[in-house]
């Protein structure tokens, strides 16, 4: 499924929603189109990027529904807005931009890399991580994680590297994802210059992937 549609999916009705990062602003719209919230935030750190979302979303802007920031992360967004969208930006900048600001009471992130620290980082705020999986848009594999500010409990090493939704239920994207993956690590530990340590790294990587491979060809989970 295309990126944009999957993460539209997965949006849900509330009073006050932000898309930071917003870029094109086509969330945004889906959740003003869809009346899924009385009010959009749309912010970008860039000024050019959110004249594109500003150009989109004039008429809801001009009607008072819509609400344009040029901003670093959280930094022009209501503490007490009821969903925040952060997608397409690193699993290190959306820590950053948690950090530096709060956390909101639903979220739902699409990082683009670094997963397993956003994961850590959230777990250690006490947030419930309710959708925690992977999915194709046929080019690339993006993972979503999505919960709430409040009411998490303990992730396992594995969790944390994998996303939990994913070793409960694999799908056929997430295993093809890990294939791939194991596949390019290979390849790559066949070359002989290479650092000891980096080498220890990289096939301590390989034998994490191959175990949960093996289990789930066993049905382990
Ligand atoms: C790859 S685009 C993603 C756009 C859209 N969210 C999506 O998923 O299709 C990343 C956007 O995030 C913006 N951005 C990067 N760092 C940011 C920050 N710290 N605060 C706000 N926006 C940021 C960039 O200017 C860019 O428009």
């Amino acid at each position: 499924m295309d990126r944009i549609a999957k993460i539209c999916s997965l949006l849900s009705e509330t009073e006050t929603f932000a898309d930071v990062g917003c870029d094109h602003g086509y969330m945004a719209e889906y959740m003003l189109k869809n009346c899924l919230c009385r009010t959009a935030y749309i912010t970008d750190i860039s000024e050019k990027c959110l004249k594109k979302a500003e150009t989109l979303l004039d008429g809801y802007i001009r009607a008072g529904k819509c609400i344009p920031v040029v901003c670093d992360g959280l930094a022009g967004v209501p503490k007490d807005c009821g969903f925040v969208l952060i997608a397409g930006m690193g699993g290190e900048e959306i820590v950053r931009i948690l950090s530096e600001s709060f956390l909101p009471k639903k979220f739902l992130f699409q990082p683009m890399k670094n997963s397993e620290k956003l994961r850590r980082y959230l777990a250690a705020r006490g947030a419930k991580l309710e959708r925690d999986f992977t999915f194709s848009d046929g080019t690339a594999f993006y993972d979503v994680i999505s919960g709430q500010s409040e009411g998490g409990g303990a992730y396992t090493e594995e969790e944390f590297f994998f996303g939990r939704e994913n070793l409960r239920s694999p799908s056929a994207d997430f295993i093809e994802k890990w294939e791939s993956e194991a596949a390019k690590l290979r390849s790559y530990l066949e070359r002989d210059n290479m650092a000891a340590p980096h080498r220890e790294d990289l096939t301590s990587r390989l034998t994490r992937i191959e175990t949960l491979l093996d289990k789930i060809r066993l049905s382990v989970f």
